[in-house]
């Protein structure tokens, strides 16, 4: 049932393009608009809503990290995005005007549960963005939109985070449609990304086996730091959890702005550092100051490992290891980047003679608080 795969979680990888594919399939109409009639939520609430409210956990909530930059960009709505189990702990202010979204691919996590139920009690409406249909999660909620990643069996998510962002990204340009911004036109090429944007994860998984090696070679290191900017922030967060979780091993995400804040005292000696590199088209300031942090970490030592777009020469010189990914829109760019640090963490897994697909202490679903 691993079909010829060694573990589940390779397999899932492998599935990733196929599962953002089917998360798409019959969402985007003829002319180009979503078609969303699965979230029961009528356009005039839609229009109403003067803040969405992401609650999640683990790598649920790194893509409610992502949705955050895509909602306010494209909705000019504000988003905040919590741990579901911080959430209904602090009082937190929400009326019919809120939207919540609560993100999870067994819909059966209780910290989300009782953030949902937290939500509603309070008069706002919850929109569910699962992967289980008829769970707890989408049943408790006033709508659902599905996440079709098939089942997912090993305990890191890779597939339904990938599939987790596809809806992220379908919600917040539905409601870019739904209230018409003036980002219309934006939106409406973003659709026309979003619709080919498996083959560019297929060509991701494609080119995997330079890091297959590099993670092999790091198999006895004790620290690896992730560091990133704007989308890639999430994206270093989501790769420092899957290497803790499979390898067992200290790791961090940073956003690389904060690096002079205190992380860069971190920095020694031949240190692992994975570097997520925004495109150097769209918001270009950001893709400048990330080439000076990577120089920055270079000169103290640190081992760079460079995740960057194709055609991006201005990160070569300080690259110790160049990871190319396909050039994407900025924000759909997780979409891609997110896979090299996926396959890295599994094979440093393997490398380390861990069980990749259960790993020590942890459960595929969490229903306990
Ligand atoms: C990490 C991982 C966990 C889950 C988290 C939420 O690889 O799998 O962090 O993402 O426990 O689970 P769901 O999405 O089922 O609510």
């Amino acid at each position: 049932e691993k079909g010829g795969y060694d573990y589940f979680m390779l397999k899932e990888i492998a599935e990733q393009p196929k599962a953002v594919a089917d998360t798409l399939l019959g969402r985007i109409d003829a002319s180009g608009s979503l078609t969303l009639d699965e979230v029961r939520i009528p356009p005039g609430v839609l229009r109403e809503v003067d803040k969405v409210v992401i609650v999640a956990c683990g790598t649920a909530f790194h893509a409610g990290l992502i949705a955050k930059y895509a909602i306010e960009h494209w909705t000019r709505i504000p988003c905040e995005v919590e741990l579901a189990s911080e959430f209904r702990y602090r009082d937190p202010i929400l009326d019919p005007q809120t939207l919540v979204i609560a993100i999870s691919q067994s819909g059966e996590t209780m910290d989300t549960l009782m953030a949902l139920r937290h939500a509603r009690e309070q008069g706002s409406k919850v929109l569910a963005i699962c992967n289980t249909n008829g769970s707890t999660i989408p049943r408790e909620s006033d709508a659902v939109l599905y996440t079709h990643a098939g089942p997912e069996v090993a305990v890191a998510s890779t597939k339904a985070f990938l599939t987790q962002l596809v809806a992220c990204y379908l919600v917040a340009l539905y409601l870019g449609q739904v209230r018409g911004t003036k980002w219309g036109d934006e939106i409406r090429d973003v659709i026309r990304d979003l619709s080919h944007i498996s083959g560019a994860v297929e060509r991701v998984l494609e080119t995997m086996e330079p890091v297959r090696e590099l993670a092999r070679t790091l198999a006895d290191k004790k620290t690896v730091l992730f560091l990133g900017r704007h989308v890639g922030y999430p994206v270093a967060l989501e790769g420092a959890l899957k290497l803790k979780e499979l390898a067992y091993m200290h790791a961090e995400g940073f956003a690389a702005g904060e690096l002079k804040h205190g992380p860069i005292a971190l920095i020694e000696e031949d240190l692992p550092v994975v570097v997520v590199v925004p495109s150097p088209r769209g918001r270009s300031v950001i893709h400048d100051k990330i080439v000076s942090n990577i120089q920055e970490i270079r000169a103290r030592g640190a081992r760079t490992i460079v995740i960057a777009e194709e055609g991006d020469e201005a990160v070569v010189p300080y690259a110790d290891h160049l990871v190319r990914i396909p050039a994407t829109p900025t924000l759909l760019q997780p979409l891609v980047a997110t896979v090299p640090l996926q396959v890295f963490a599994c094979e440093l897994a393997t490398a380390r003679g861990n069980e990749v697909d259960q790993p020590r202490n942890l459960a595929k679903s969490v229903t306990v608080e």
